[in-house]
């Protein structure tokens, strides 16, 4: 079932006090931080620009029919005071952004989405008093140079790409808008986040080639070989957004948002020891990944992963079996 691109509020309403809106919601993790909401018994407004059918029935199940969808642009800040007064929304997940290869595709316009989108958004928390906005920065800030070493919550940032750089002015806007005006938001630098319905990212292909492939039967070439990557588990992402959104304030404005580090080649191996017969090619070098320390998003607000690596090989290729009409293993 798709979610309804109309306003089902009236036929919505359970009753419950708090209204959670998710900018992106409609996307890969904005689709993983609303279950994680509607698990906790909140009621979610998605703000999206580019409404997407096919992720929620994915992630939600049969719940993708709960959700209320509303049309939005980052860029148009009436409008995102207009849909918050609205729904008397309380606490904002902002997920929605520019991506990667949009940034890399159209820097002009990506820098709006990304760093006026960011203002606009910080604007509307502080013309309508909402409680908390949680927001999407990412790890993708600390560039790749650390290796060897988990990297620490404060640690130096070196930015690679436009990309990056635009949630590093995010971070600087959200400190901004904390002192001068008390806006609450903070930073959620999401890892590398794997889950059922990833866009056909770099990171999608990835899992295509290492679970799926080989859940259908199919061969598998896996980049990135000599990667240890931080296998962030989409619920788990979810889980800490909704975590820091109810959290008192927290000390520290931004945080590394951990899943469970592990190298590919690990990978490849549990996923040969679930499937012996997989035709997997694993090809060499990096795609730069790093391991981040979680320690102080554990200590600010209590967020632990609880998915491994192993778990997340397993639910990615039952879901390959699934899809291939094949039925799951044990
Ligand atoms: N995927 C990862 O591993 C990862 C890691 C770290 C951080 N992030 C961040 O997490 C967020 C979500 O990433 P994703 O992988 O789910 O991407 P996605 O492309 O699935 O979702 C992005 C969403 O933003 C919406 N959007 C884009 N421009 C908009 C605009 N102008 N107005 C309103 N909505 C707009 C799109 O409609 C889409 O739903 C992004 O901020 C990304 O930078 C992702």
């Amino acid at each position: 079932m798709a979610a309804k691109y109309v306003d089902l509020w009236a036929t919505n309403s359970g009753g419950i006090s708090m209204a959670y809106m998710v900018t992106g919601g409609t996307g890969f993790i904005g689709s993983w931080v609303v279950k994680a909401i509607m698990d906790q018994g909140h009621k979610v407004v998605c703000f999206e620009g580019f409404p997407n059918a096919e992720t929620h029935p994915i992630v939600l199940g049969d719940r993708a029919d709960e959700v209320t969808v509303v049309n939005g642009d980052l860029l148009h800040l009436h409008r995102i005071v207009e849909v918050i007064q609205k729904y008397e929304i309380t606490h904002i997940a902002h997920i929605a952004a520019a991506t990667l290869r949009v940034c890399e595709a159209n820097p002009p316009y990506a820098m709006q989405v990304n760093v006026t989108g960011m203002t606009n958004m910080l604007e509307a928390c502080r013309m309508t008093g909402i409680k908390k906005m949680a927001w999407a920065s990412s790890a993708g800030i600390f560039g790749g140079s650390y290796f060897g070493e988990a990297i620490a919550n404060d640690a130096r940032v070196s930015p690679p790409s436009i990309y990056a750089g635009s949630k590093v002015l995010g971070e600087n806007l959200s400190e901004h808008y904390f002192t001068r005006y008390g806006v609450d938001s903070i930073g959620m630098r999401y890892t590398f986040v794997n889950g059922h319905g990833m866009p056909n990212s770099l990171g999608g292909k990835m899992i295509d080639n290492l679970c799926y492939n080989p859940a259908q039967g199919k061969p598998g070439q896996v980049p990135w070989g000599e990667d240890s990557p931080d296998w962030l588990w989409g619920y788990d992402a979810g889980r800490a957004t909704i975590m820091a959104l109810d959290a008192p304030t927290t000390k520290s404005r931004a945080f590394n948002i951990c899943g469970d580090n592990a190298k590919v080649a690990d990978a490849v191996d549990y996923v040969r020891s679930l499937i012996p017969d997989a035709d997997l090619t694993v090809d060499s070098g990096k795609m730069g990944f790093s391991e981040l320390d979680g320690s102080v998003a554990e200590a600010e607000f209590g967020y632990r992963p609880e998915t491994t690596m192993e778990m997340a090989m397993k639910l990615h290729i039952n879901q390959g079996r699934k899809l291939g009409g094949l039925p799951p293993l044990d």
